[in-house]
């Protein structure tokens, strides 16, 4: 498949020599959920912004369906909506006004349908009378999202679209990403939430330090980097580990007569661990499995790469 935006060999070095982005290479591919995954700092905000041509870049190169970024502005820019990370609005305009007028500034004819169809589909329709400055914090990131939406971009960025957000916005913002998706729109978020990633992306990609450390699929990512964990309850406390069982790295668990085996997809032995519990004449009342989430395979990877 075409990529919808190729990114080659991005730098970016701000004025303060400071180093933000260190050669990314990533493409991002139609209809997908991408979820660009790191911490504070990780320079998340910077490639989103010269993909949206507000933030120049050092060196290399980005294409918004076949379109250059520098090369062809406008045809690019034109493809893109931007949700920022900044809650930044004309206090005194209505909903219905600003919403109008940012499909303008992308040379689109006027389209009051449209508009209606984008209010209503973000449950502002009510509201699109009303001041900005009278709008509840959600209401007012609900009237970005249609900015954003106004002028029928084919990608949509989301910069850490549910930072400070209470939980059931928080929901309603997923439900409402997805909905975008299955109306073909690419969607792109940046989080340093990682149950964000968990619930909402195709696709995540990890970024430290300016460095794209890892891209993957979320479910392979989990399974390949995911560890697993079996949790056996013994029918009593042992003091000492019976020698035959020395060979599998257990560990006590949480509560006494608890052992917890950790395996992975390559390095299972769980059959003979089991028959060597039997043979040690220990029996077994309960026994449960965990998968390590995103979050653990982030610290992971974070902290092999600090
Ligand atoms: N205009 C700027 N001038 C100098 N340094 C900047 C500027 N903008 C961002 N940075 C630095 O670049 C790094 C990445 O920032 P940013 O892209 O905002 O990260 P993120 O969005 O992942 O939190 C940070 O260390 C930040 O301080
Ligand atoms: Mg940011």
């Amino acid at each position: 498949m075409t990529p919808i935006l190729k990114i080659s060999g991005l730098t970016k070095t701000y004025a303060t020599g400071f180093q933000a982005l260190k050669g990314v290479d990533l493409e991002i591919y139609p209809g997908e959920i991408f979820a660009l995954l790191g911490p504070n700092g990780a320079g998340k905000t910077t490639l989103i912004s010269i993909v949206c041509g507000l933030v120049n870049p050092s060196r290399g190169s980005v294409t918004v369906d076949g379109h250059d970024i520098i090369r062809d502005y406008r045809q690019a820019r034109a493809l893109i909506g931007l949700v920022p990370q900044e809650l930044t609005t004309d206090a005194f305009e209505t909903v219905w006004n600003t919403v109008s007028f940012s499909r303008g500034l992308f040379g689109k004819k006027p389209d009051p349908a449209h508009i209606e169809k984008v209010l209503r589909s973000l449950s502002l329709w009510e509201k699109k009378d009303n001041r900005l400055i009278t709008l509840s914090g959600g209401m007012k990131r609900r009237v970005l999202i249609a900015k954003a939406l106004s002028h029928e971009p084919r990608i949509l960025f989301l910069d850490e679209p549910t930072a400070g957000v209470d939980v059931s916005l928080r929901q309603d913002m997923w439900a409402l990403v997805r909905d975008l998706r299955d109306t073909g729109v690419t969607i792109i978020l940046t989080t340093h939430y990682i149950e964000e990633a968990e619930e909402m992306a195709d696709r995540v990609g990890v970024i430290n330090r300016g460095d794209i450390i890892l891209v993957q699929e979320k479910h392979q990512l989990m399974q390949s980097l995911g560890k697993k964990e079996l949790i056996l309850m013994l029918d009593r406390e042992l003091e000492v580990l019976p020698s035959a069982l020395e060979t599998f790295g257990l560990r006590r668990g949480a509560n006494a007569g608890e052992l917890v085996y950790t395996y992975d997809s390559q390095n299972n032995d769980i059959s003979a661990l089991l028959a060597a519990i039997d043979q040690c004449g220990l029996r077994l009342k309960d026994i449960q499995t965990q998968q390590s989430s995103l979050e653990d395979i982030f610290v992971e990877l974070i902290g092999s790469n600090a």
